[in-house]
Parts: structure tokens; C-alpha cells; sequence
């Protein structure tokens, strides 16, 4: 395929994912788990004057011209490029399109100066992208996006202290993507809850070790199949997340509307303050019950799945 010119028949890819339970508590030393979804981004590149971004997709140029600048530096690429990205991830999302785009110019960098890297060096590539977009992530979101499946991450004190815990679903998940249509910003999330902590540290403690408990039980669901539980899980944590005041008024709306369809359980995923919200379906059918309900309420939704 050629676009503008270039080559684009080789590209790097990197995949979306969602939150299923722990995240801002993950900033804070928490478990979070987090599994990959089949949209996608797709970068390649041509040599340019100097690293700048290109795509249909909404995003902030300056800000993703100064990740691809991080990454390349990190890679030790001295040359200077325009990204080509497309993606049928919703960006602002808590998607992790952002990680996404980062893991996807790596292995395409990675490919075009043979490079040959192995995940875990792509893994910390794609988290100089990140840190540029979001401050001081916990580093889940570029872990998942490299790795992809299902995995429980714990962030350690520095980077190499980082625990990826890959495993494997005991049932497939049918899940529906609410979609807010309001961007929240990650990084000001993140800033908010940093402000909710340390207003009350004991509170805040006592919402870790809820969050803590929550997603050791939705792993044992996970691994066991049992959905129900997953969805107790998810109901719950989004309690938690309401009370750390991240989920905004069509967050509730959306995991009403797709309770209301007897979703197994509903919650925002990522960052929150508006974004995206995930709700467990039975299956493909019931799925698209929920959606219809979702869009009753007024807002998009999409079906994917976790294998
Ligand atoms: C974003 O996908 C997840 C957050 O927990 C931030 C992070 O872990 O870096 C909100």
C-alpha cells in the first residue's frame, strides 16, 4: 500500500487494551489487570526534516511529536522522521492508544534499523513515549500493548522491579465499549487522584487494600471462567473508582444503561473523566442488547472481545 508516497506495506503494530480492574490504584503500588483488545494502531515512516506526526486520528501533534522524538533518542536513531499512524482506536479513550502508538513505532523502528528487538526491549522503548504523554504512568498500558493477552501488573519501586504476571483466561470475555465522548486526559486523572490521596492518606490506604483484594478475586475469575464473579469484581471496583472521583456523570450513565441490559458487570476503564466504560456481555447476542441500550442513553458503543 502507498500513502504519500511511502512504503507503508511494512508496519509496526501495537494493540489497545482495557483496564478490567486496579487502575490509579496501580499508580500507587497496586495490582491492576489489564487485557488486550483487537483494535489496533499501524505506524510506519519516511526520513523528514524533523519527527512530527501524521494521522487522521485526534490527537495532540506537539505532544506526539515530542514521543516520537523520546523514542527514537531512546533507541539511539539519530535520524529524524514524519510517523504515519492509523488506527481504529478511540484516542482519549483509556484505550491505550497512546501506548499503542508508542509499542507500534518501536517494532516499526526497530524493523527499519534491524534492530531486532526482543518484547521486554520494546516494552521499555514504548515507555519513553508514554512518560511523554502521560507524566508518570504506572507503565501497564505499554506492558499490555507489547505483550497483548491478559496480564496482572504491579509496578515495582524502578522500572526493572516492574512485575508482569501473564495468564490465561479460563473462558473467552464478550465485552461492550461505552463510549463517553468526552476526553479524559490520563495525566490529569492520574494528577487528581495524586490530590484525593494525599488529602487523606488513611482513606485512600484503606481504598488500596479494597482495590488490592478485588483484583486478586477477579484474577481466580478470570483463570476460572466464572464470569459472574468478574462482573461482581467490576461493579465493585467501579464503586471505588467513583469514590477516588474519577468517573463523571455518562461514565454512570453508560454502566447504568448497560446494567439496565443485565450486563454482568460495568465500569470506566483507564483514566476515567469520561473516556470509556467496559460492560461483561454472556455472550455475542447479548452483547448487542447492551450496545442497543448503551445507544438509548445517547452514546456509542462497540462489541470486542478477550480470547
Ligand atoms: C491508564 O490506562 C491507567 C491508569 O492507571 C494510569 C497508569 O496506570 O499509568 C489510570
Amino acid at each position: 500500500m502507498k500513502k504519500s508516497g511511502v512504503d507503508s506495506t511494512v508496519k509496526g503494530i501495537g494493540y489497545g487494551k482495557v483496564i478490567l480492574c486496579g487502575e490509579h490504584f496501580v499508580v500507587h503500588g497496586n495490582p491492576a489487570i489489564a487485557a488486550g483488545i483487537s483494535n489496533s494502531a499501524a505506524v510506519w515512516a519516511e526520513e523528514a526534516q524533523a519527527n512530527e506526526i501524521s494521522t487522521e486520528s485526534r490527537v495532540v501533534p506537539e505532544i506526539s511529536n515530542r514521543a516520537i522524538t523520546a523514542i527514537l533518542n531512546a533507541m539511539g536513531i539519530k535520524k529524524k522522521y514524519k510517523v504515519f499512524m492509523e488506527s481504529d482506536l478511540p484516542t482519549f479513550g483509556g484505550l491505550g492508544s497512546s501506548a499503542a502508538f508508542s509499542v507500534a513505532l518501536v517494532r516499526y523502528m526497530s524493523h527499519l534499523h534491524k534492530m531486532s528487538l526482543n518484547d521486554e526491549q520494546v516494552n521499555r522503548f514504548a515507555y519513553e513515549g508514554e512518560k511523554v504523554f502521560h507524566g508518570n504512568p504506572s507503565g501497564i498500558d505499554n506492558a499490555m500493548a507489547t505483550y497483548g493477552g491478559v496480564l496482572m501488573f504491579t509496578k515495582g519501586k524502578s522500572y526493572s522491579d516492574n512485575v508482569i504476571d501473564r495468564f490465561k483466561l479460563g473462558l473467552p470475555l464478550h465485552l461492550v465499549v461505552g463510549m463517553t465522548g468526552k476526553f479524559g486526559t490520563t495525566a490529569k486523572m492520574v494528577e487528581a487522584v495524586k490530590e484525593f490521596k494525599e488529602a487523606d492518606e488513611e482513606e485512600f490506604g484503606q481504598l488500596l487494600d479494597e482495590a488490592r483484594e478485588l483484583c486478586h478475586n477477579g484474577k481466580a475469575a478470570l483463570e476460572k471462567g466464572k464470569l459472574d464473579v468478574l462482573g461482581q469484581v467490576m461493579n465493585q471496583n467501579q464503586s471505588l473508582l467513583s469514590e477516588i472521583g474519577v468517573s463523571i456523570e455518562d461514565n454512570d450513565k453508560i454502566n447504568k444503561a448497560a446494567l439496565d441490559a443485565g450486563a454482568l458487570g460495568a465500569k470506566l476503564t483507564g483514566g476515567g473523566g469520561g473516556g470509556c466504560c467496559i460492560a461483561l456481555a454472556k455472550d455475542e447476542e447479548h452483547a448487542k442488547q447492551i450496545i442497543k441500550s448503551i445507544k438509548k442513553a445517547g452514546y456509542e458503543a462497540f462489541y470486542t472481545t478477550v480470547r
